[in-house]
């Protein structure tokens, strides 16, 4: 099995250059079958959760090619099968998008439960409920989701929880409904408004993403475009923080600084300074972080997908930081492995991490319990006065480009080691 094998130590410094969002590229992947002319979509991130609805998609008929890297061309005019149902959409999350593309344009649609990062309950109620008020029948049967309607009509959805993927899975579905649909209470992240851009592409009338109020007037049909998906908010903020984990001075490139507001605020209050241009942020620390108090929230709230990289940070603070994770009540797993480290962390009630800084962790064997705790948990090595193994690092692949890499651009001292001896040679070359 591959893992990491890092040295810490070394400050990162230098440009790197963001992907596409993983997260919105998964719904607007979905989306892109709700036409049966070409969608042309830029910006692709090449990671294996995209590879996997993707290769699902070519499965059920969608002609799909890779016109570059990050380009693909999509067509789905020739869909021959709604059900779906393979073993590797079990596996993400994102799968769940094509029930609200499939129930838009076709009225049928049978996907399997999604999966996804094991980071608590995960319910999709509020999808199951919007897909309902929209007319359809909606019922889960030997693990699949089932939604079918003679018609779909618009309706006014009040959402009881804020979701981005019931927001946009019902926008999704919406699209090509009679009538008018209003969502109330939606999640207001940057790659709801993605998707509903995209969908505007096509032709779709959708109104009011980016707000808690979505109103969409449903189209009879969708046309081919071409479209570049934004820029990954999260993989720019996981090197945003590992420049002050890493006491470094990096320069995220390709981003929408707006949509990094939140990470920036929390950046600079731990101490570093944060310099925007354009479509860059440069961060510098040259001091250990500082303690501060933090609870996930959605958009424009602190990102629940940067709360490991914060809680890394912070376990390096002097003084006592608190993190409050108000999303997902399972996103405290790799806590016990950054205690492997050396951080002094205790988990209250689930959802409160109480922080005691240590100043500088210390080299171990760790194993990756999800994708973004994965990437912190690189960082926290990264930082770190020795060696480190990290393992489980398909998880770390599931959402970030190139990440050793891209790291080791910045200096880190990292390489994809698979037996004991390749890790006998890194330890030697980097000694
Ligand atoms: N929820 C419900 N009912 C629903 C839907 C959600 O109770 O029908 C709850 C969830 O259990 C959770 C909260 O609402 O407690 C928020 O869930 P949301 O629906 O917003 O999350 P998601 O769509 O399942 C996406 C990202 C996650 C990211 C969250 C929050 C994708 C594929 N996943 O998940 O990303 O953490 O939004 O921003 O878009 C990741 O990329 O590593 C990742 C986990």
């Amino acid at each position: 099995m591959e893992q990491y094998a890092i040295k810490g130590g070394n400050p990162l410094v230098g440009d790197v250059e963001i992907a596409g969002a993983k997260n919105a590229a998964l719904p607007i992947l979905a989306a892109a079958t709700m036409t049966d002319e070409t969608v042309y979509i830029e910006n692709i991130p090449d990671v294996s959760d995209i590879k996997m609805i993707l290769d699902t998609m070519r499965g059920i008929g969608v002609a799909v090619r890779h016109t570059e890297r990050h380009r693909v061309m999509l067509n789905a005019g020739n869909i021959n099968n709604l059900v779906v149902e393979d073993e590797a959409m079990k596996k993400i999350r994102g799968s769940y998008y094509l029930l609200g593309a499939f129930l838009g344009k076709y009225k049928h649609a049978e996907v399997v439960l999604p999966g996804g990062c094991d980071i608590g309950c995960r319910a999709i109620d509020q999808h199951l409920k919007g897909f309902r008020a929209l007319g359809a029948e909606v019922y889960i049967e030997h693990g699949l989701v089932k939604a079918r309607a003679e018609r779909l009509q618009g309706s006014h959805i009040y959402m009881d929880k804020v979701s981005v993927g019931a927001t946009i899975n019902v926008m999704i579905a919406a699209t090509l409904a009679e009538g008018t649909t209003i969502i109330e209470n939606s999640a207001k992240e940057p790659h709801v408004v993605d998707v509903a851009n995209f969908l505007n592409s096509c032709g779709a009338n959708i109104k009011g993403a980016g707000t808690d109020v979505i109103r969409i007037k449903g189209v009879q049909k969708l046309h081919g475009t071409e479209y570049a998906i934004i820029p990954d908010q999260i993989e720019a903020g996981t090197f945003m923080f590992a420049a002050a984990v890493t006491k470094g001075d990096v320069t995220v490139k390709n981003v929408i600084p707006k949509h990094m507001e939140s990470i920036t605020a929390k950046l600079l209050e731990i101490g570093c300074e944060v310099e925007e241009a354009d479509d860059c942020l440069r961060v510098v620390a040259s001091k250990p972080p500082m303690r501060t108090q933090v609870k996930t929230l959605p958009y424009p709230g602190f990102p629940t997908d940067m709360q490991p990289l914060i809680t890394v940070a912070l376990a390096l603070a002097k003084g006592t930081s608190i993190v409050t994770e108000s999303i997902y009540e399972n996103r405290f797993r790799y806590v016990d492995q950054l205690t492997r480290m050396g951080a002094d962390i205790k988990v209250e009630g689930g959802d409160t991490a109480i922080i005691d800084g240590v100043g500088q962790y210390t080299g171990a064997s760790i194993s990756v319990p999800d994708l973004r705790a994965g990437a912190a948990l690189v960082i926290a090595a990264l930082s770190a006065e020795g060696f480190s193994t990290i393992e489980n690092i398909n998880y770390i692949e599931r959402g970030y480009e190139d990440f050793h890499l891209k790291l080791r651009n910045l200096g880190a001292q990292i390489e994809l080691v698979e037996t004991e001896k390749d890790y006998q040679k890194f330890r030697l070359k980097t000694g």
